[in-house]
């Protein structure tokens, strides 16, 4: 099936990120060298950001989040790239950075 992919048997639906909304709005504060990462979002055990990625066009740093923890996270900058936050209720959100 084109545009999608199989795990272990499993047909897996195509995962795009979607822009940020209010209920997942990524603010980012640049302090000295690094950005600093928040979020407003639900952090309990049914809904929470799972993690936050941060990539540029020769790296990938991710913070792995658990709920009941608060959303934030620090960034070394490396340039313009793309911040990306799972829900795991809603999927893939991405903001230029
Ligand atoms: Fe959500």
């Amino acid at each position: 099936m084109e545009g999608h992919f199989s795990c272990c048997g499993i047909i897996l639906p195509k995962q795009e990120a979607e822009s940020t909304d209010e209920v997942h709005s990524i603010w980012v504060e640049t302090i000295d060298d690094e950005y600093s990462i928040t979020m407003q979002h639900p952090m309990n055990k049914e809904h929470y950001i799972s993690f936050i990625a941060y990539v540029t066009s020769d790296s990938v740093e991710i913070m792995k989040l658990y709920p009941e923890q608060d959303i934030s996270s620090r960034f070394r900058k490396k340039g313009h790239g793309f911040l990306y936050a799972y829900c795991n209720r809603h999927g893939l959100f991405r903001k230029n950075i």
